[in-house]
């Protein structure tokens, strides 16, 4: 039988809880399928770094990389300088791996409740994704500080953009743009301010687009994008942007879709030289840990991602077939279900 074998990285805060029902619901989409689901707990997070001071060794990245995908929670925790876990877990997995597409869909599903007013959902359906680079940009730790403390301190954090990186995620983000009926390409930067990266990313985009002659492209500042978001989330297909910029404009698409709780994503190796990391766009939500009212859908889509990427497109598409019915069950005015009473509810229409 079909073996799929996953290393799972619950995390910090809510990441375990997600996570768990996570499992849950992937197992049961699987079943049907006959799928031998094998998972590998890695022990990464808070906890490990106030035990041991490591937070992602040499040897946990070769154990992680003999996986197939890996599934991931959220890192993060008030109890460790804030960066520790962020850069040397989260971004050391995205950048050693080489996840350079960062996919986040953002899908307006029925029974998700947007606070955009009705005259802008009325336009019409909402469903774009966001191509956000993952391996370079202002993310790469190129920058310092002098004088720290001091009242002239000096601290730089250097975007790095190459022609390489930038040409692959944007050649990537036309084949997706291809593939989809609409065939409409947006590339967001800030080219009038950040001119170095901007124009190249403006010029590789052209280049690429020749490759692509079905596909129309346009171009937003990142500061207008923010506004055609919440005004008008129609116009948007694929959009393809910088590390930083597509941080920023998937926390606004998640909040314009329905909110934090259901937006999944995808660190996305296209060449498959290692393995992709699937995981919520939401943080380890400290505010919520341990009480039970985390929402797993977030961590329910990026599984039926991880499903797809792997070649279980079946068993994907119950995923999200099971969530969209689960979400439209959902009653707005009630209080929020919780976390295992929304795993429940999925778990049911899996069975
Ligand atoms: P966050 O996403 O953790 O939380 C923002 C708000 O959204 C909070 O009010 C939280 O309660 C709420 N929220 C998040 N997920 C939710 C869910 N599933 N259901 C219901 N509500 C949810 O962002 P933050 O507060 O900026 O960051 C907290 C920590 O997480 C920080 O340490 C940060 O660095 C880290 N972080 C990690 C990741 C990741 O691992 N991928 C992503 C973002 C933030
Ligand atoms: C995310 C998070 C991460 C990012 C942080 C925690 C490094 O905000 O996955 O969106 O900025 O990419
Ligand atoms: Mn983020």
């Amino acid at each position: 039988p079909r073996t799929l074998d996953l290393a799972v990285i619950g995390g910090d805060g809510i990441g375990p809880e997600v996570v768990g029902a996570g499992l849950d619901v992937l197992r049961a989409a699987v079943a049907a399928d006959g799928v031998d689901v094998r998972t590998t707990d890695y022990d990464l997070g808070a906890a490990r770094w106030h035990r041991t001071g490591e937070t992602l060794t040499d040897a946990d990245l070769d154990a992680v990389r003999q996986h197939e995908a890996i599934l991931l929670g959220a890192v993060g925790d008030p109890g460790v300088p804030s960066g520790v876990l962020e850069r040397g877990l989260l971004l050391r997995l995205r950048f050693a791996l080489d996840h350079y597409v960062n996919l986040r869909p953002s899908v307006l599903l029925p029974g998700a409740t947007s606070p955009l007013a009705p005259h802008v959902l009325d336009k019409g359906p909402v469903d774009f994704v966001v191509v956000r680079e993952g391996t370079e940009g202002p993310y790469v730790g190129n920058g310092g500080a002098l004088r720290v403390g001091t009242p002239a301190e000096i601290a730089t954090e250097v975007s790095v953009n190459t022609a390489f990186g930038v040409e692959r995620v944007v050649r990537d983000a036309f084949a997706r743009a291809a593939a989809r009926p609409r065939r409409r390409l947006t590339l967001v930067h800030k080219h009038n301010v950040l001119v170095h990266a901007g124009h190249l990313w403006r010029r590789t985009v052209e280049a690429v687009n020749a490759e692509f002659p079905d596909v129309s492209v346009d171009y937003l500042h990142v500061d207008a994008a923010t506004i055609f978001l919440t005004t008008d989330p129609q116009r948007f297909d694929v959009v393809v942007t910088d590390n930083l910029f597509g941080d920023i404009l998937t926390d606004l698409a998640a909040a314009v879709t329905g909110g934090i709780g259901l937006a999944a994503s995808g660190n996305v190796n296209p060449d498959r030289s290692s393995p992709s990391m699937f995981e919520p766009v939401h943080g380890s939500a400290p505010d919520i840990a341990a009480q039970g009212v985390a929402d797993p859908t977030a961590t329910f889509l990026s599984v039926a991602l991880l499903l797809e990427h792997v070649g279980l497109g079946e068993a994907a598409a119950r995923v999200q077939e099971a969530v969209v019915g689960a979400l439209a069950d959902r009653d707005p005015s009630a209080p929020r279900p919780g976390t295992a009473e929304v795993t429940d509810a999925v778990r049911a229409r899996l069975a």
